[in-house]
């Protein structure tokens, strides 16, 4: 599928087994997902603009290179929180908006609570974080959000995603390129992703 990147490395496979274990605690998993983010970031920023500058090593002049794009990343809360400080670790520069939306439990549907972002989204390379697609309610509003406040490049990152949510935020935003590391079978009647990893804030917060 155009637009549709499949982050299959073999460490990002291996973390993922241990999300979704029922038996990882919240410490463990707040780990291995920061560690996971990280890895994503690599692939999610591989076609980043760089610019040519010189450096001076203890022996010679050399080229080398520095990141000119500006970077946002906006986690969906709660659970995009947990993919925040893997992808600072490795773009320190970045800077760091919210966006609070919770799905009805009975509706499915998004709710949103909070909006913070920063100044200048249409110049900026912005990731949207949150672990799971589903639906695909939370992550449509959220795009919808960003481009009313002027976002023009929008990436969605995702931990798993169910083809519900990948087929719905193609068709509402066909311009936003979406990563996940894996995509799964489908979506239970409560709308849970199957296989999944079950429910990543509460999974993350211990609040089950
Ligand atoms: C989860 C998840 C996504 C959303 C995905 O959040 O983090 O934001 O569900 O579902 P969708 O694709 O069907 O919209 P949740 O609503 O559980 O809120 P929380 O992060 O505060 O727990
Ligand atoms: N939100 C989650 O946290 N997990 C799912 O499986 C679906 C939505």
């Amino acid at each position: 599928m155009k637009n549709l990147t499949i982050i299959d490395h073999p460490l990002v496979k291996r973390d993922l087994t241990v999300l979704r274990d029922k038996r990882t605690p919240s410490n463990t998993f707040r780990g291995v997902l920061r560690r996971t983010a990280s890895l994503m970031a690599y692939e999610v920023t591989r076609d980043l603009v760089v610019q040519r500058v010189g450096v001076t090593t203890p022996l010679e002049k050399t080229t080398g290179c520095v990141v000119k794009e500006s970077i946002i990343l906006v986690p969906i809360l709660r659970a995009g929180l947990g993919l925040v400080g893997g992808f600072v670790e490795v773009l320190p520069a970045a800077r760091v908006g919210h966006i609070g939306i919770y799905r009805d439990e009975e509706t499915l549907r998004p709710v949103d609570y909070y909006l913070k972002l920063p100044k200048r989204l249409g110049q900026a390379l912005v990731l949207l974080l949150d672990p799971m697609l589903a639906t695909g309610g939370s992550a449509v509003a959220a795009a919808t959000f960003l481009k009313k406040k002027g976002a023009r490049k929008i990436r969605f990152v995702s931990l798993v995603a169910a083809p519900e949510g990948v087929g719905n935020l193609m068709k509402a935003h066909p311009d936003v390129k979406i990563y996940t590391c894996a995509l799964d079978r489908e979506l239970n009647g409560k709308g849970y992703i199957l296989p999944g990893l079950g429910d990543a804030g509460d999974r993350m917060f211990g609040t089950e």
